[in-house]
């Protein structure tokens, strides 16, 4: 048993704190820290009530601070630290880890605040400092980063000598009931589809207006979704370690309602990260916008319908052209049933407790910073079944794709 420290308790926080505290066999004390300790203490109370113990405890976090969040690593002396804050503060989170000899897990990667580009760049920087130190960094342990790319990996070691296209494709069918809110924190979601799609194809990035590219998919279990292009940062590590690609392409599905809000608060500046002077303060109209909706963490009750989030692959077997698609449905009721979170929370708190897991038990320890289809997919996916997210897999389907 090793103990953690999970930094964030917003949607995905309250999964892993969840999840985490219920696997007595593999984490010791758990610390969760956050911005606003409020919301720490509101999961962690009702955690140690349900389990009977004082399985959790809380602290106030500014994760930017590297000094405070050294301390506390020093104090609590965990031997990983869990990031699911947000993004912006990935490499300060780094810095702490690195200072106070702790390893490190995330699920996005590193944002600046003032440009909306995601790109790993900054945190493969890292790589010699966590292998000097001994340390491993685990970038992007979510569902999409993190299992999409499992899910390759599975399919490269079992199914395929060469992969050639990879689609993921990431459906919502969901409905929470409210106009128009997102699934994680609005302003990064905001921020990621806003900007220009981006695949690779034949050994380069082909750039494209955002949202102008889309086709019907047809996911199990729920039927045809339209479905857009979009950059996902789980593209460019995939690329890089699959060099047979010739093709890589994200898809993820919008309702209509969903896009002509967005349009409309595009159209009039709300999306926008330009700081404006308003009665005399500084403020972000994104930032502001997302204050005045709905926290991810909110959207959970009455949440209804599936997510469906999977790998559409084609390659060669045995000299022979093979189709493949490997996938996971989960149903937002359960995980509000099973984690008092919606399914999106749900899907990314599930892999990043499974990839902690596999640190603390030594099979995903090696110096340096990794992505996850760097690591044995095998033991992870079983363990990602385990906590609730099992996969299903079809050979030689039909794709969506050509
Ligand atoms: N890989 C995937 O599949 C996937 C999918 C969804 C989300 N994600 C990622 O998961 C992360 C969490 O998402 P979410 O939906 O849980 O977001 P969220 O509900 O907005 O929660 C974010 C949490 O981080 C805290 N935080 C923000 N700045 C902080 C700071 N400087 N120091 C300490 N804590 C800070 C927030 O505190 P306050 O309460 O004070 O605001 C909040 O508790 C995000 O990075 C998101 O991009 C990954």
């Amino acid at each position: 048993m090793k103990d953690i420290i999970i930094i964030g308790a917003g949607g995905v926080g309250n999964v892993v704190a969840r999840k985490c505290a219920a696997m007595t066999s593999v984490f010791g004390r758990i610390l969760l820290a956050s911005r606003t300790k409020s919301k720490c203490d509101a999961i962690a109370a009702d955690i140690n009530q349900a389990m009977g113990v004082e399985r959790i405890t809380t602290a106030a976090l500014d994760a930017d601070n590297v000094p405070e969040t050294v301390k506390l690593l020093r104090e609590f002396k965990p031997a990983l630290v869990i990031n699911v804050a947000l993004p912006y503060q990935d490499l300060h989170i780094m810095d702490a880890c690195l200072e106070a000899g702790v390893h490190y897990l995330d699920t996005a990667n590193y944002e600046p605040r003032d440009v909306a580009k995601f790109e790993y760049s900054w945190q493969w920087a890292y790589q010699e400092r966590f292998r000097e130190a001994g340390l491993t960094a685990l970038l992007g342990c979510g569902f999409d980063p993190g299992v999409t790319q499992a899910y390759t990996a599975y399919a490269a070691k079992h199914h395929f000598d060469e992969i050639h296209y990879l689609d993921i494709v990431d459906c919502n069918a969901g409905d929470h009931g409210k106009a128009f809110a997102t699934n994680f924190n609005p302003e990064i979601n905001i921020r990621e589809i806003t900007q220009k799609g981006r695949y690779w194809e034949n050994g380069e990035w082909v750039e494209i207006d955002a949202m102008s590219v889309h086709q019907g998919v047809d996911y199990p279990h729920v039927g045809e979704r339209e479905s857009y292009l979009l950059y996902h940062e789980e593209l460019e590590s995939l690329v890089k370690n699959f060099p047979s690609i010739k093709r890589a392409r994200f898809w993820m599905t919008f309702g209509q309602e969903y896009l002509t809000h967005l349009r409309v608060l595009e159209n009039v500046g709300m999306t926008s990260i330009e700081p404006i002077v308003y009665q005399g303060q500084e403020i972000v109209p994104l930032q502001f916008l997302k204050a005045v909706l709905p926290e991810p963490s909110e959207l959970g009750e009455n949440y209804s319908g599936q997510t469906s989030i999977g790998c559409q692959i084609r390659g060669v077997k045995d000299g022979e052209p093979r189709t493949y698609y490997i996938y996971n449905n989960c149903d937002h009721a359960e995980a509000w049933r099973d984690a008092r979170a919606q399914g999106v929370s749900y899907t990314t708190g599930v892999p990043a407790t499974a990839g902690a897991a596999m640190m603390l038990q030594g099979l995903w320890l090696k110096p340096g910073v990794y992505n996850v289809e760097e690591m044995d997919p095998d033991p992870f996916l079983k363990l990602v079944a385990e906590l609730g997210l099992p996969f299903e897999e079809k050979i030689n389907p039909t794709l969506a794709f050509d």
